[in-house]
């Protein structure tokens, strides 16, 4: 097999979550990769930091602030990435959260929120890139970040309705995929389901419980760079999913 990112040159994708840990690692590597990236998050000042330090290099990166909890801003961000940067080739549903509750005490408007960001604005996005892809005749690909905990649940503290939601993301992602086959497209989805990364959604994690997973952590590029080798199979070959676990992890 062939790894080949050419195809993708001048391509556009979106990437969600692109201001902080895995979405941004992701989106410099498609702007070194010679794409077109809108990176989608809040705090767009961030993303656009990020785009000064990839001035100069074969692709670009834009920024667009939305809040993908709430679906018209979905929307919008995808009407603007058709008519400033181009019609989206590969979507990486990448933004999450985690509140670190639990069910039995957890607040229900916190579980809610996780429920939209995690799992309703991947529907959404998909949605959205697919129906572009479909009018375009692009034979695009897209992403779901996922977690081990999309696929078995281990004795960690406070994991609350997170589980649940990446548990979707696994349902989701092969539910597309069968939806997509039977549209005779040739559009590509895969799962991407890391163990732990060091990035900021440990921040409100209490000193025990960062303590269990400190000495083992992948870094954001692990990931960026499992997210590289998927989109770089040639067109006849589909990675379903792919799981990245930093040596040593126990779970
Ligand atoms: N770190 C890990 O150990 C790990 C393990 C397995 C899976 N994952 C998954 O990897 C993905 C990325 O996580 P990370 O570790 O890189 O987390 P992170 O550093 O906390 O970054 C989360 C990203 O999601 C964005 N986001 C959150 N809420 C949003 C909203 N309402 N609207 C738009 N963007 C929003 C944030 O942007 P703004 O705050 O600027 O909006 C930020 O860019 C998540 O899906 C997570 O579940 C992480």
């Amino acid at each position: 097999m062939v790894l080949s990112m050419e195809r993708w040159v001048g391509k556009v994708a979106v990437v969600t979550g692109a201001s902080a840990g895995i979405g941004a690692a992701i989106a410099k590597q498609l702007v070194e990769h010679g794409l077109l990236v809108v990176g989608v998050a809040r705090r767009k000042e961030r993303i656009d930091e990020l785009a000064k330090t990839l001035e100069g290099k074969k692709g670009k990166l834009f920024a667009f602030k939305a809040d993908i909890s709430i679906g018209e801003e979905i929307k919008a961000a995808f009407a603007w990435t058709t008519d400033n940067v181009g019609p989206v080739a590969i979507l990486v549903n990448n933004a999450g959260i985690h509140y670190r509750t639990t069910i039995i005490d957890g607040d229900v408007e916190a579980w809610r929120k996780t429920i939209d960001v995690n799992l309703m604005a991947t529907c959404i996005a998909s949605k959205e890139a697919i129906h572009i892809m479909r009018k375009n005749n692009i034979d695009g690909h897209v992403i779901n970040i996922n977690s081990i905990l999309g696929h078995y649940i281990f004795k960690l503290p406070n994991l609350d309705i997170y589980p649940a939601t990446k548990y979707g993301i696994t349902a989701l992602t092969e539910t597309l995929r069968l939806e997509i086959n039977s549209l005779k497209l040739k559009i590509k989805v895969t799962s991407v389901s890391p163990g732990v990364v060091n990035t900021e959604i440990f921040e409100n994690m209490d000193r025990k419980q960062f303590d269990l997973v400190k000495n083992c952590m992948l870094n954001p590029e692990d990931i960026a760079d499992g997210v590289v080798y998927a989109l770089s199979t040639p067109p006849h070959v589909q990675v379903h999913e792919i799981t990245i676990k930093p040596v040593g992890e126990d779970f």
